[in-house]
């Protein structure tokens, strides 16, 4: 998959901008707050009807404007495609192909990319809402049958959740069993999808790890919970463990089990990373993470996805960032970094440089 183009209106730091991509490696330099993460997180948007460093759309709009405008051309193996987003104080309209879509599980996916920023180090270090946002995030973009499990299941935790905050305990009794009975129907799909992706995604991390470190360091990676193999026997362990949790749940005010708090256990050299493992190992385990992610979307999606390195070569020794270019190999590549000349030895690249959210041309 190649990005062709993308357009920014009004987006974050720019007012109206145009970057042409190549199809191997594209480097954005520039100095310090100029728009490069920028124009990265506007392709990731695209690819996922999210951003990672954001709480709310609005952001994204430039200041003192009334909406965003984001739009792009790709090449996929099934033609070209054209994503766009529009996004208002409140509202945001998603656009395939110039068709307005209903649903984000229609527009997530149609692009794929795999973002990967010094941030990502809180996906070692940080606690499990960062993994699990890993996992919704890569699994969505390549199932819709996840993305849609997703929001329904979040849905229904969230009405769970304002019932179990109500008075009415025995009201609540009462009527928790039914919300119980659909939401682990997603939740045990949910956990069926990502135990299918934590299969896949863990012998390629281990070996892109291994190729990084020169196979001085071995990562794993698994499931913490013990679910049964089929979705239905899932879904009937679940409902045990919401019904045995009700009464902890009714005086928490929230429901304690299920999908939304489960982990996965990431281990350096057998030890566990969280809290153990030093920055340049988290950094590492990170990248090689992300790069067993770009394997995998080649293998379900057919084609490569869009990998995106926002800053991170400057972080790398020289082997290391010799080694991750070498492991990227003809993936189309978005880079960014403030001293192209410096990070990247003379590699082969197109050079956009960026100022004050224009490209100098
Ligand atoms: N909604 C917005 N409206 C206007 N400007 C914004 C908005 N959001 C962010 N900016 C500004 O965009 C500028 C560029 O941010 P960006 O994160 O892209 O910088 P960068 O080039 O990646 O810099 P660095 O090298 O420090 O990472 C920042 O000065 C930021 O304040
Ligand atoms: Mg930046």
């Amino acid at each position: 998959m190649v990005i062709k183009n993308l357009t920014l209106h009004n987006f974050r730091n720019y007012e109206d901008e145009t970057f042409e991509f190549a199809p191997g490696l594209n480097v954005l330099s520039g100095r310090n707050a100029q728009g490069k993460t920028n124009c990265a997180e506007a392709v990731f948007y695209l690819c996922t009807g999210t951003s990672l460093r954001i709480r709310h759309d609005r952001q994204l709009i430039r200041r003192g404007a009334d909406g965003a405008h984001i739009a792009a051309q790709a090449q996929t193996r099934f033609g070209s495609v054209r994503l766009e987003a529009s996004v208002f104080e409140n509202k945001r309209e998603l656009f395939l192909n110039g068709n307005k879509v209903a649903r984000a599980a229609d527009f997530v996916g149609n692009m794929n990319s795999v973002f990967f920023s010094p941030g990502e180090l809180r996906l070692i270090q940080d606690g499990p809402d960062e993994r699990r946002r890993f996992l919704n995030l890569s699994i969505s973009q390549t199932s819709r049958e996840y993305c849609t499990a997703l929001s329904r299941y979040q849905r229904i935790l969230d009405q769970r959740n304002n019932l179990l905050k109500g008075r009415d305990g025995g009201l609540i009794m009462e009527t928790l069993p039914v919300w119980d009975e659909q939401l682990v129907v997603y939740a045990a799909r949910i956990i069926r999808h990502r135990r299918a992706f934590l299969q896949m995604l863990s012998p390629l991390a281990r070996e892109a790890h291994a190729f990084l470190t020169d196979g001085a360091e071995e990562l794993g990676l698994e499931m913490d919970g013990t679910y049964p193999e089929n979705e239905d026997e899932i879904a009937e362990k679940l409902l045990k463990m919401l019904a045995s949790s009700r009464e902890r749940d009714l005086r928490l005010g929230f429901t304690s089990v299920g999908p939304h708090r489960d982990d996965i256990r990431i281990t350096i050299g057998g030890a566990d990373a969280r809290g153990y493992c030093s920055q340049g190992q988290a950094r590492t385990a990170a990248l090689s993470l992300k790069l067993a992610e770009t394997d995998i979307f080649r293998t379900l999606a057919g084609e490569a996805p869009v990998l995106i390195l926002d800053d991170v070569l400057s972080e790398l020794d020289l082997p290391r960032r010799k080694k991750l270019l070498e492991r990227v190999g003809d993936i189309q590549c978005i880079l960014t970094c403030t001293h192209a000349e410096r990070v990247l030895f003379g590699a082969a690249c197109n050079k956009i440089r960026i100022k004050e959210g224009k490209v100098i041309r």
